[in-house]
This record gives structure tokens, C-alpha cells and sequence, in this order.
């Protein structure tokens, strides 16, 4: 946690991003978990991917937009996005019964900063085309300073659009009350452990709280949620929850795993080879950076192995 809390911190100085984005030796590394700049490299993995038996989720890289003029250029891509999808896929999968290859967005990118009502406009005309594209746009959790803005838009748009669904992270306090919202509602919901720097006084500090949540919330949506999407690369976890899974012969076709692209693919082939929906979440874009931190703080490892790599140059 101590390591995670360093790198997070460190590298939202700006001299630490501008040496990182120039330095070659990342390179290697934002490739491995970024599929590219733009749509077009995005897209062939993604469809070899669902041709494989997997499920995908594409994410637009970027959060925070400064002006409106940002946030209405990521709708667009977003509106882009989903045109490209219905055009690549073919009628059957376009009527699985759980969508193969949808979207995650971000209330940032659609311009939360600028104004809430501007953000949610933005975001119900995203989920307008989703729908007549009988797609899924599923809205990323980001820190804890936007969670009560996002659970109550979310409340607000679900009145009227169905095919949304939101993140909950279990490092918070105040999950366990969300996830009973989220089953009250019937909105589709995917468990995370929670990837941002976090103070005290909402998220739980210890490794070992944020699973025993994990674990707790993850049974909860098995017993009762709609389709929830279980994102996790922790085996032991995954190995309790499929335990469960057998135990309460819960039917596999109603959840799905969910993992990020160049992380754990063995873990990734196992679960499908047994029979587990599994959904690779794809980002792409050229705003790469914090979600490229946010992935070297989760395995601190990572970053020693660049780190002596720079020293030794
Ligand atoms: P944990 O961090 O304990 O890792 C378990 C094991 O997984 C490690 O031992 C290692 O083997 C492997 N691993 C994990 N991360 C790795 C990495 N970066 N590099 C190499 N190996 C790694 N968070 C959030 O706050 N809001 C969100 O909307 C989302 N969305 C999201 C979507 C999907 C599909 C996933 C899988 C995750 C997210 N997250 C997220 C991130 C999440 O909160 C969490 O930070 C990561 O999933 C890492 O936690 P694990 O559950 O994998 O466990």
C-alpha cells in the first residue's frame, strides 16, 4: 500500500509525466497495457479478442476535460465508437443476449467539471445512440470526490434509460450501502477493488479490508444483482468466488469476469476455457498517462524493474 501510495503520488508531479512520456524505456510497457493512439489500432484486437469467446469493453482514454470543447469531442468519439462497433459486428453477435463489445466512459470526459447539467446532457446522448444500437455504456468509477455525483446522475438517467450501468470500488466505506442501492435499482454493476489515491476518512487502508469487501460484495451481486461484472486479476479471490459459484449453483451464464487488457491473459484463457463469461477492458487514446500510473501503482514491481533500467543506463 506504502509503494502504491509513492507511486501515485510521484508521478502526478509534472516533471516526473514529462519524463516518463518522452522516455523510450516506458514505451514497451504502455504498449503492453494500451492498445494504441486510436480507434483504428483499438478495433482489431478487440474483435480478435470476441472472436476468441471473450467479451470486450472499449475505454476512450482521458478524464478531467478542461473546456467543453474537450468533453464535446470525447462524446463524439464515443458516438464514434459505438457506430464502429455495430458496423464491425455481425447480427448474431449484435443479438447475444449480453452485448460482446461495448463502451466505458468516464463523467469527467463528458465534462462533469465544466457543469453537471452539461455532463449529464452529454451523457444521456451517448446512451440515446447506444440504445438504438441495443448496446451497453458502462460508466467508470473515478475518485471519491465524484462518487456521490456519479451514484445520483446515474439514479437520475436510469429513470429513463436501461442500458447503463455504473462501478463500485470496495476500498470504500460506503460501497456496501451502494451495492444494496444498486440491487434495489436492478442496474448492472461491476465490483472493483478501487484504483485511486484515497484519504483516510473514506477508503479502507489495508490490502487486506479492501479484499474481505471484495469478497463480501462480490457474493452479494452473485446471490442477487443483475449480470454483475466481477474485474478482478486476484486469483485466491476468483478461486473463492467459482467455489461459491459451484457450492450455490449459480448459473455461470449470469456474471461475468472482467480483466484489463495485458494483464493476467493466462487467467484471462483459463476462466473462459471453464466456461466463465471473461471481458477485457481495452483502452485506447492518447491520453494515456494517469490510467498508465494508476496500473504501475497496482504491482509496484513494474516500476522497479524500469526504474533500475534508468539507472543502469
Ligand atoms: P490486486 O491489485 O490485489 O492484484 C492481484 C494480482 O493481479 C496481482 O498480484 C498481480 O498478479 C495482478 N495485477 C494486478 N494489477 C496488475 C498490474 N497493473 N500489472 C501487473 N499485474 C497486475 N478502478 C477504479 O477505481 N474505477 C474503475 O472504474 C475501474 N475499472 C476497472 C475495470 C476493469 C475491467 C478492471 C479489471 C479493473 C478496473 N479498475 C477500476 C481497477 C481496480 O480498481 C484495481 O485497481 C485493479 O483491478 C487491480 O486490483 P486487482 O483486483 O486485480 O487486485
Amino acid at each position: 500500500m506504502l509503494a502504491r501510495t509513492l507511486i501515485l503520488k510521484t508521478s502526478a508531479l509534472t516533471p516526473v509525466e514529462k519524463l516518463v512520456r518522452r522516455s523510450f524505456l516506458f514505451k514497451p510497457l504502455v504498449r503492453r497495457f494500451i492498445a494504441g493512439d486510436t480507434l483504428e489500432e483499438a478495433l482489431p484486437p478487440a474483435l480478435d479478442l470476441i472472436r476468441r469467446g471473450f467479451k470486450v469493453s472499449l475505454d476512450y482514454l482521458g478524464e478531467n476535460t478542461k473546456s467543453e470543447e474537450e468533453a464535446l469531442q470525447a462524446k463524439a468519439t464515443y458516438i464514434e465508437m459505438l457506430r464502429r462497433i455495430d458496423a464491425a459486428l455481425t447480427s448474431e453477435q449484435k443479438n447475444a443476449s449480453i452485448e460482446p463489445l461495448n463502451i466505458s466512459i468516464k463523467l469527467t470526459q463528458c465534462g462533469l467539471d465544466q457543469g453537471e447539467a452539461f455532463a449529464e446532457a452529454n451523457y444521456r446522448e451517448v446512451l440515446q445512440v447506444a440504445e438504438g444500437f441495443g448496446n451497453f455504456v458502462r460508466v467508470d468509477m473515478e475518485s471519491s470526490e465524484y462518487t456521490e455525483r456519479t451514484m445520483e446522475m446515474l439514479q437520475k438517467v436510469w429513470k429513463e434509460q436501461k442500458n447503463t450501468g455504473t462501478v463500485l470500488q470496495t476500498y470504500l466505506y460506503r460501497t456496501p450501502e451502494d451495492i444494496e442501492t444498486i440491487l434495489r435499482l436492478g442496474m448492472r454493476v461491476r465490483l472493483v477493488k478501487g484504483a485511486y489515491l484515497e484519504p483516510a476518512s473514506v477508503a479502507h487502508e489495508g490490502k487486506k479490508k479492501v479484499d474481505e469487501e471484495y469478497v463480501t460484495g462480490a457474493k452479494r451481486l452473485l446471490d442477487e444483482g443483475r449480470y454483475p461484472a466481477l474485474a478482478t486479476h486476484d486469483e485466491a479471490i476468483i478461486a473463492e468466488l467459482n467455489a461459491y459459484v459451484d457450492a450455490k449453483r449459480i448459473d455461470k451464464a449470469g456474471f461475468e469476469y472482467q480483466m484489463l487488457y495485458g494483464i493476467r491473459r493466462d487467467l484471462q484463457e483459463r476462466l473462459l476455457s471453464e466456461g466463465y463469461n471473461v471481458r477485457v477492458y481495452i483502452p485506447f487514446g492518447d491520453s494515456w498517462y494517469p490510467y498508465f500510473t494508476r496500473r504501475l501503482a497496482e504491482r509496484p514491481a513494474n516500476t522497479l524493474f524500469i526504474l533500475k533500467s534508468l539507472f543502469k543506463g
